[in-house]
């Protein structure tokens, strides 16, 4: 089944992933697919929860409309050794389209993680690379944007969070998405498969 990207509060968003063991064919293709998916809605990076996959792996492609092939990143199990200084910018999330909001996070950040070559791989990220490594590396432990926020930005975006509550609801009832056990058991069996 083709890879989508899921919306808070779907439950996968919450998820705490665990490192991949394996690379195989078909991880490689989902790969290809979570990059697809990230510059069709003109993403600059794309954690595995927001394809509902438990997986420690995040793309990038701070490119963003450009799209550049050369640009692009896979970080898998990745971890920051290192972060320096503070820096509040603008944040929005593939998971909770049309929401921006004012996030403080570190301004410089060392990451380290494994490329789709199995080559561990050391970056000193700035700017809106630190910002993107951060939020995206944030998803893999169940965090999203919004639960950084200060009090008066929690405020601002209530209302929204509340629509996509409410849609996502009206969703289950429709019957557009599985029972809770049938999610929890294909998280599981991804799971069992590669980590
Ligand atoms: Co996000």
């Amino acid at each position: 089944m083709a890879l989508q990207i899921i919306e808070y509060p779907h439950p996968t968003l919450r998820h705490k992933s665990k490192p991949l063991k394996r690379i195989d064919a078909e991880l490689v293709k989902m790969i290809d697919e979570m990059f697809e998916l990230m510059h069709e809605h003109d993403g600059i990076g794309l954690a595995a929860n927001q394809v509902d996959l438990p997986y420690r792996l995040f793309v990038l492609n701070l490119s963003g409309r450009d799209r550049d092939p050369e640009q692009r990143m896979v970080f898998i199990n990745p971890v920051i050794t290192k972060r320096k200084g503070t820096h509040e910018g603008e944040e929005g999330c593939l998971s909770i389209p049309g929401v921006w909001e004012k996030v403080r996070r570190a301004e410089e950040v060392t990451v380290t993680a494994y490329n789709l070559q199995g080559q561990e791989v050391t970056y000193e990220a700035k700017g809106l690379f630190a910002k993107a490594v951060q939020h995206e590396l944030d998803h893999l432990d169940g965090v999203l944007f919004i639960d950084r926020l200060t009090e008066t930005g929690k405020l601002s975006v209530k209302e929204s969070l509340r629509e996509f509550e409410e849609k996502f609801i009206r969703m289950y009832e429709n019957g557009e998405l599985p029972d809770e056990l049938a999610m929890m058991k294909r998280i599981a069996d991804l799971e069992k498969l590669r980590t």
